[in-house]
């Protein structure tokens, strides 16, 4: 590895924390993963011995391990904040998978502490910067679809319980299907159309039990404490008119995932859970018709957004997935429950700027020209 790697620990080793390894020890050059730790030390160790140079560490020690520039913090929801501000406290930088926290008093400190301390916070997803949701970005900053008047995003599913091994912290608060899904869609509308401004919204829990069909916890019964249905209303700041429905209460539909609609056109977005997808474009009374992608990562590239924050760090230049957007995206989550609660609008408190479009033709590993 070149001397200038950016060097990376990660703290939670579950479910996901899988394709962030393969992805950041293989894909991007600018990236050493060196350690990783988890609160049962089986799991990191397990983790550990896939790669070659990863050490298993304590939690406590990566985070007083020098080396380490970035903390990737894969815990549960109800953890990112507190193993955030640790490793911000210890003088790293941060990319949290989502949400950035689950209450936004805890995302207000992080960033304040990471301001405070001179390192980047920002976090997960990453998929807005995928083949599929570069491509629509093109499009729209090319003005294909001319201004955008409205859009729409549905994620209707019911819940995860029929196949993620530990559920139950999607039914706990900084779960529910806003908080667990709806980061992949408002991150994907704030890249593609900018800010939003109000909101207002309404929600319902349809089961207020769970039980657990996948292993090894099949059976157990869970007690839903957060929101299972969630329709939302936004008024972007450019005037643009949005509408969010996430659900884990149904059993499917056919909506789309996201459409964009413009004074000129019409633009079908992929879904934003993943980097790829079909991009569809309509212009006037024309027909449908797929747009090849402009830009890489068409794969399953987690781990992106950290690259692209490990050579922030590098240059000096601003981060995409950063602390801003991710804070928006929580405040709007919460919006759209505090709209419900209290039967109003919700006028953002928070803000954020479009994070900048990629570049074009980016060889595999790199995300600058
Ligand atoms: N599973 C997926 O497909 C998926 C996809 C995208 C994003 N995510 C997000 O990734 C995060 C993790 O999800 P997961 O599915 O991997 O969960 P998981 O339960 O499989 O893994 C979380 C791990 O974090 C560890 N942990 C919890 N608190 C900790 C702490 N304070 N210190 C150290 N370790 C701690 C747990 O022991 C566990 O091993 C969540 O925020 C989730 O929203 C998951």
């Amino acid at each position: 590895m070149a001397s200038e790697t950016v060097k990376v620990g990660i703290v939670g080793c579950g479910n996901i924390s899988g394709i962030y390894l393969k992805n950041m020890s293989q894909v991007f050059d600018v990236l050493e993963v060196v350690a990783c730790a988890d609160l049962i030390m089986d799991r990191a160790k397990a983790k550990a011995e896939e790669y070659e140079g990863v050490k298993a560490r304590t939690v406590k020690a990566l985070l007083a391990d020098p080396a380490i520039d970035i903390v990737v913090n894969l815990t549960i929801p109800n953890a990112h904040a507190e193993v955030a501000l640790a490793a911000v406290k210890a003088g790293k930088s941060v990319y949290n998978e989502k949400p950035l926290a689950v209450a936004r008093e805890e995302g207000k400190e992080l960033l304040k502490a990471a301001e405070a301390k001179g390192v980047l916070v920002g976090g997960a997803p990453d998929t807005f910067l995928g083949a599929g949701l570069q491509t629509c970005r093109k499009l729209i900053d090319d003005g294909w679809i001319g201004e955008p008047v409205a859009a729409t995003a549905f994620m209707m599913g019911h819940g995860h319980e029929g196949w993620h091994p530990d559920p139950e912290f999607f039914y706990k608060p900084g779960g529910g299907p806003m908080f667990d899904m709806g980061p992949y869609y408002l991150t994907a509308l704030v890249s593609l159309i900018g800010p939003v401004r109000r909101v207002t919204g309404a929600t319902r829990i349809t089961f207020p039990q769970r039980a657990v069909t996948s292993k090894p916890k099949y059976g157990t019964v869970i007690t839903v404490d957060v929101p299972t249905h969630i329709a939302g209303i936004m008024d972007f700041a450019n005037g643009a008119v949005g509408t969010i429905v996430t659900s884990f209460d149904v059993w499917g539909g056919h909506l789309p995932r996201i459409e964009i609609y413009g004074t000129e056109g019409s633009l079908s977005v992929p879904d934003p859970n993943t980097f790829a997808g079909s991009v569809c474009v309509k212009r006037g009374h024309g027909n449908w018709a797929e747009v090849p992608f402009t830009h890489s990562y068409a794969e399953n590239s987690r781990g992106l957004g950290v690259a692209d924050m490990a050579c922030a760090l590098r240059s000096g230049r601003a981060h995409r997935a950063s602390g801003r957007l991710t804070y928006h995206v929580l405040d709007l989550m919460h919006a759209f429950h505090d709209a419900s609660d209290s039967g109003t609008h919700v006028t953002l408190e928070s803000t954020c700027e479009r994070p900048a479009a990629l570049p074009l033709g980016l060889r595999q590993g790199l995300l600058d020209e």
